[in-house]
C-alpha cells in the first residue's frame, strides 16, 4: 500500500445510535482457550473484591498507515528511507478514533467507572488502564476470573479461560488484559542456559589475545569458548572506533529477578575487554523493577556483558522491568497487571528518547499467546520501528519446537511450535551458530513459520526459495505462508560470562541476540556519525540491498518435535536466517 493512498483510507463509522438500554448486555466472545494453558493449574475462584488494573487496547484508527509508512521508511530504495516518525507522529497514527473513545467511555461509565477512575492512557490514547474489582471485571467481560498457579516459577496469577465484550464494543476494542494471556514476567522463558560441559576459560589463565587484526584467522579456541575478542574478529568489528556516543544508545530488556551486576561487568572487562575497564551501563527501573546487586542473573549478565563487550564505548541501558508481587488472595492491595510486554513497551514508547537498538532474550510458544494479544504487541514493535528503533529478539532454544509440540486447540495435534515475539514480522529474530571456519547452525537454534502472521513481502523471495526447495518434507507441520524466522544469526554456544565473580560458559540464542545488537549499534554509530538517521526497522534492508553483508551459514540443523528439524543451506534458512553479520561489508550498505 502506498502512503498517500493509505492516508485516504478513513475510519468506517459504525452506526452508533442503538437503543441505549441493554446494549451493554449483548455480549459476544472475544477469546477463549480450549484447555488451561500448559504449565498452569487451577487453584480457586478469584476473590470478588480483589482489585487489579485492567488494560483495554482500543482499536488504532490508522494502524495500517503506520505500517505502510514503516514499510516505506525502512525500504532502502524508497525516497523516504530513514525518515522516522517523531513520537507524536507515531502516536497520532496509533490513536483510536474519537468514536471508539466515546463508546468505550460510555461502557465504562455504565459499569460505574468514571473518567477519573481511568488511571492511565498511553500517549496515543490507544491503551486505557482502569482499576477494577474482580466482580466488576466479571460483569464487564461476561467471564469468571480464577487464581492459577505456575509451579515452574511458583507464581500465582488471576486470569480467565475466556472473555467477552458487548457486541457494540467489538469493533472498538482489540484486546483486554489481563484476561486469557497467562504469560507473566517470570513464566516467560529466558533463552539462555549454563553449559557446565563446556569448560570455561580459567579465571587465572592469561587473558586471550585482544589484538587480532581483521585479517588474522579467528583463533580456534573460539570453536568452544566465545569471548568478545572472538565475536569482534568473526564479525569484523575489531577495527571500528565508535564516535557517535553522544547520541547512540543500546538498550537491553530485562525482567523480574534478572539483575545485571556491575562488579561482574568490571571483572569481565578486565578479563576480556580491557580497554572498556572502568566503563559501565545505566540501569533504568520500570514498573517497580529492582537492581539487587547481591543477586546477579545469568541472562542479565550475559546480555549486558556482550552488548557492551561489542559496542563499547556506546552507552548501554539495562531496563529492569518489575511486576506485581505474587498474588495474595486476602490482600486488599491493588496489584498491577503484570503483563510483561505491555508494561515494558508502553514504558519505552512513552520516553522522549528511545535507544536506537533494543535486544530482548525472552519468548514463548506463539500458541500460548492469544491471537489478538499477539497482534497488538507486534504492533507495538512496529511503533518502535517507526520511531527509528531496531528490535532484536532471540529466536528460542528449542529448534522447531520443544517438548511434545502438541497444539492447545483441543485437538492435541503435533505441529512445529513457532516462538513469539520472534514470529512478529516487525522484530528481527536472531538464531544461533557455533564453531568457526566455518560457523554452523547450532542445534537448539529456534526457527520456523508463524501461524499468526502472514509472510511479509520483504522476505517473500528468500523464504519461498527455501520452501520450494523443501518440497513436501514436513508438510503440514509448519505454515508455508507464515512469517518465517530467524532473520539472521550469531554465535550462541560457550559464551564466557562472569557471574558472581566466576567465569561460566553460557549458551542460547540469548547470547546471539545481544551479539547482533552490538554489531548493529556500531552500524548505527557509523550512520549517526555521518549525519544519517538510525537504521530503525532493518528487515527490509537486510533481505534486499544488504543481504550479501552476512556470512551465509550452510550447515547445521534444528531438531525438535521428534524430527530432524530444518537444515541450514545456501541462502535464507529457518536455522540461521540470512547468516551472521560481517560488519565491514554491512558498513558499505548502510
Ligand atoms: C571479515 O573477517 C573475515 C575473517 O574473520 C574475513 O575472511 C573477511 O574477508 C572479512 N570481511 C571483510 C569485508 O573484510
Ligand atoms: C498460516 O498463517 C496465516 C497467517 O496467520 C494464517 O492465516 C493461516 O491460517 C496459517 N495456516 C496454517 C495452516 O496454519
Amino acid at each position: 500500500m502506498r502512503w498517500s493512498v493509505a492516508l485516504i483510507v478513513g475510519f468506517v463509522h459504525l452506526c452508533a445510535s442503538k437503543p441505549l438500554q441493554r446494549r451493554w448486555d449483548d455480549l459476544a466472545e472475544k477469546h477463549s482457550w480450549a484447555e488451561i494453558p500448559r504449565g498452569w493449574a487451577y487453584i480457586s475462584p478469584a476473590p470478588a473484591d480483589y482489585k487489579f488494573d485492567l488494560r483495554l487496547g482500543l482499536k488504532q484508527n490508522k494502524i495500517e498507515d503506520l505500517i505502510a509508512n514503516l514499510m516505506e521508511t525502512s525500504n532502502p530504495t524508497h525516497p523516504r528511507y530513514g525518515q522516522h516518525l517523531s513520537k507524536a507522529e507515531a502516536e497520532s497514527l496509533v490513536a483510536p478514533h474519537p468514536n471508539s473513545v466515546a463508546v468505550v467511555d460510555a461502557w465504562l461509565e455504565h459499569h460505574g467507572i468514571a473518567p477519573e477512575d481511568v488511571i492511565h492512557r498511553s500517549g496515543g490514547g490507544d491503551w486505557v488502564t482502569v482499576r477494577v474489582s474482580v466482580a466488576q471485571a466479571e460483569r464487564m467481560l461476561g467471564t469468571k476470573y480464577n487464581v492459577y498457579n505456575h509451579p515452574a516459577s511458583s507464581q500465582q496469577v488471576v486470569r480467565a479461560m475466556s472473555y467477552s465484550l458487548p457486541r457494540e464494543i467489538h469493533s472498538h476494542v482489540d484486546v483486554v488484559a489481563p484476561t486469557t494471556y497467562f504469560g507473566t514476567l517470570r513464566s516467560m522463558r529466558t533463552t539462555s542456559f549454563l553449559q557446565p560441559n563446556i569448560k570455561p576459560i580459567e579465571d587465572t589463565a592469561p587473558a586471550p589475545d585482544l589484538t587480532f587484526n581483521i585479517n588474522a584467522a579467528v583463533p580456534s579456541s573460539c570453536s568452544t569458548t566465545i569471548t568478545p575478542a572472538c565475536l569482534r574478529a568473526l564479525y569484523n568489528t575489531s577495527t571500528y572506533v565508535p564516535s557517535a556516543t553522544g547520541v547512540n544508545k543500546l538498550g537491553v530488556a530485562g525482567y523480574l529477578q534478572q539483575f545485571a551486576n556491575r562488579a561482574d561487568l568490571q571483572t569481565f572487562f578486565n578479563r576480556f575487554r580491557t580497554d572498556a575497564a572502568g566503563s559501565s551501563y545505566t540501569t533504568v527501573l520500570v514498573n517497580g523493577g529492582g537492581d539487587n546487586q547481591a543477586n546477579p542473573g545469568v541472562e542479565a549478565n550475559l546480555d549486558i556483558q556482550y552488548t557492551t563487550g561489542i559496542s563499547f564505548p556506546t552507552p548501554n541501558i539495562y531496563y529492569s522491568t518489575g511486576g506485581s508481587p505474587p498474588f495474595i488472595p486476602d490482600s486488599d492491595t491493588p496489584t498491577n497487571t503484570n503483563e510483561p510486554y505491555l508494561d515494558w513497551l508502553n514504558f519505552l514508547l512513552a520516553q522522549s528518547t528511545i535507544p536506537q537498538v533494543i535486544t530482548t532474550s525472552y519468548g514463548e510458544n506463539e500458541q500460548s499467546v492469544p491471537h489478538d494479544y499477539a497482534i497488538r504487541v507486534c504492533d507495538l514493535f512496529a511503533q518502535l520501528g517507526s520511531v527509528g528503533t531496531t528490535v532484536f529478539f532471540s529466536s528460542g532454544d528449542s529448534g522447531v519446537g520443544g517438548s511434545d509440540c502438541l497444539t492447545n486447540d483441543g485437538t492435541r495435534t503435533k505441529l512445529f511450535q513457532p516462538a513469539f515475539p520472534a514470529s512478529c514480522p516487525f522484530v528481527t529474530a536472531v538464531g544461533g551458530t557455533t564453531r568457526v571456519n566455518p560457523e554452523i547452525g547450532v542445534s537448539f537454534s529456534g526457527g520456523g513459520f508463524s501461524r499468526y502472521f502472514l509472510r511479509p513481502s520483504y522476505q517473500s523471495t528468500a523464504v519461498s526459495t527455501f520452501v520450494t526447495a523443501l518440497g513436501t518434507k514436513f508438510a503440514g507441520l509448519y505454515n508455508t505462508t507464515g512469517r518465517a524466522y530467524p532473520d539472521l544469526a550469531a554465535q550462541g554456544n560457550g559464551f564466557q560470562v562472569v557471574i558472581g565473580g566466576r567465569v561460566n560458559s553460557v549458551g542460547g540464542t540469548s547470547a546471539s541476540s545481544p551479539t547482533v545488537a552490538g554489531v548493529f549499534a556500531l552500524l548505527n554509530d557509523f550512520r549517526l556519525a555521518h549525519g544519517k538517521p538510525s537504521l530503525g526497522f532493518v528487515n527490509p534492508l537486510i533481505y534486499s540491498t544488504a543481504s550479501t553483508g552476512f556470512n551465509d551459514i550452510v550447515s547445521g540443523s534444528n531438531p525438535g518435535c521428534g524430527t530432524t528439524g530444518f537444515t541450514a543451506g545456501k541462502g535464507w534458512d529457518p536455522v540461521t536466517g540470512l547468516g551472521t553479520p560481517d560488519f565491514l561489508k554491512l558498513q558499505t550498505f548502510v
